[in-house]
């Protein structure tokens, strides 16, 4: 019989210690987080050009925190209602979920209409990549592949969820473009394992394969044995037309792959605090898809029971209304051409400077970041000099560029890069 005296009675000559309230008195101070810490030291800054381009969180063109308007309508529909606050259950409120599948897989799809797409909602992206780690490591592999490089929380997630965390080469850091060969090699000599893909807009390079690239990459994971994790937390911000953001998910489906893949809703929708995503699965039929959510839940309930359910009513009261739908896919649109006119702005303020380094990744790649290829020295110069916060890997989020802060970034970039 299981006795609580017992089990600290054995655990104490172990950690050597007289009493736990001693263990936690040396629990060491940890580091902070490579890009929150970010934040905390641009809010600390009392220099009045100081810029942050650290974190990835949308700005207007006046550098404040945006909520999309259509956001907005729709919050205020849904307060109309008067809903209660009830659980929504472990997978979520359902209509969002069917949104969503539609969203990222396209009304028409036939995978969609045959019941082998099911989801779960989830705590955003990164809940949803925890979720399907540990469902990973129960019924898949004991390992993942992810890009080198790939979004700094990647690794961490998937090493909590207890697997081994390995990479294939993704990109050319010499000539600041997409390794096509090196991703292909390395996915074909790998043993059969989970494979992350981002489905657009990478982060942190801005670099994605085009069309064909896509096609060779579907074609060595068929070859491979390797199962397909899509993670697209950018739907809509790559290109401004969120249905071409999805045309890899859907080529992958078309391409007849059992997969997964998780969305968030943090950017494209700016409902970063309110902690809205999606998990789902291609299977290979609709009871093989059921059996796999019905894994999922049993997953979410002893760690957060079940989501929050406000920002998931927004997205679901926007994508079940044409004019508010097709409002959202117009704001995203001016978020992501705002992006690409300070990418112009940019590179053009830096060329103007008299900059003789080539600086056409700016504006070839896309999504929220610029992989500006400065060493982290450069990084550091930036901070302490010039009060410009990104972060170490010399990725600058391009929605923190802004037509007022374009030319004191510009001349420091042009000033430690010299
Ligand atoms: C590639 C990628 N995946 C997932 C996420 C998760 O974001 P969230 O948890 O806010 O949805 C991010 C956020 O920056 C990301 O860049």
């Amino acid at each position: 019989m299981f006795s609580y005296a017992r089990t600290i009675a054995l655990r104490q000559p172990l950690i050597g210690a007289r009493s736990f309230s001693a263990v936690l008195t040396s629990v060491p101070a940890g580091p902070p987080d490579a890009i929150i810490g970010l934040t905390d030291a641009y809010n600390s800054s009392t220099a009045p050009h100081k810029v942050n381009v650290g974190v990835g969180a949308y700005r207007d063109d006046s550098g404040k925190p945006y909520v999309l308007p259509v956001v907005k309508e729709a919050e205020a529909r849904v307060v109309e209602k008067g809903l209660n606050k009830e659980y929504a259950g472990i997978a979520g409120i359902a209509g969002f979920v069917d949104r969503s599948l539609e969203f990222a897989y396209g009304k028409s799809s036939d995978a969609l209409k045959s019941s082998r797409v099911k989801g779960v909602q989830t705590l955003s992206g990164t809940g949803g990549l925890r979720v399907w780690g540990e469902f990973w490591k129960k019924f898949g592999g004991d390992g993942i592949l992810l890009p080198d490089p790939s979004w700094g929380n990647h690794t961490p997630i998937f090493k909590n969820s207890g697997l081994d965390v390995g990479t294939y080469r993704y990109f050319d850091y010499k000539n600041s473009k997409l390794n096509i060969d090196g991703m292909l090699e390395d996915l074909s000599k790998a043993s059969p394992t989970c494979v992350l893909l981002h489905a657009c807009a990478h982060n942190p390079t801005g670099c994605d394969p085009d069309m064909g690239q896509w096609k060779a990459v579907s074609d060595v994971i068929k070859e491979a044995g390797h199962y397909t994790f899509f993670d697209c937390a950018y739907q809509g911000f790559a290109s401004g037309d969120a249905e071409k953001d999805a045309a890899s998910i859907r080529m992958f489906v078309d391409e007849g792959h059992d997969m997964a893949l998780v969305q968030s809703y943090s950017k494209n929708f700016g409902l970063y605090g309110e902690r809205v995503g999606c998990l789902s699965v291609v299977g290979s039929d609709v009871e093989n898809a059921a059996n796999i959510v019905s894994q999922l839940k049993i997953c979410i309930r002893p760690n957060y029971s079940n989501p929050p359910v406000h920002g998931a009513r927004i997205v679901e009261e926007v994508l079940s209304d044409a004019k508010l739908e097709q409002e959202f896919r117009d704001q995203c649109k001016d978020m992501s051409e705002r992006i690409i006119l300070m990418r112009s702005l940019l590179r053009s303020t830096l060329e103007g400077l008299g900059s003789t380094k080539s600086w056409d990744h700016i504006t070839s790649q896309i999504g929220m970041f610029c992989f500006s290829g400065l060493s982290a020295e450069q990084v550091d110069r930036l901070k302490v000099e010039f009060d410009i916060f990104c972060t170490r890997d010399g990725r600058i989020s391009m929605a923190g560029v802004t037509q007022s802060n374009v030319e004191h970034l510009a001349a420091s970039i042009h000033e430690v890069t010299k």
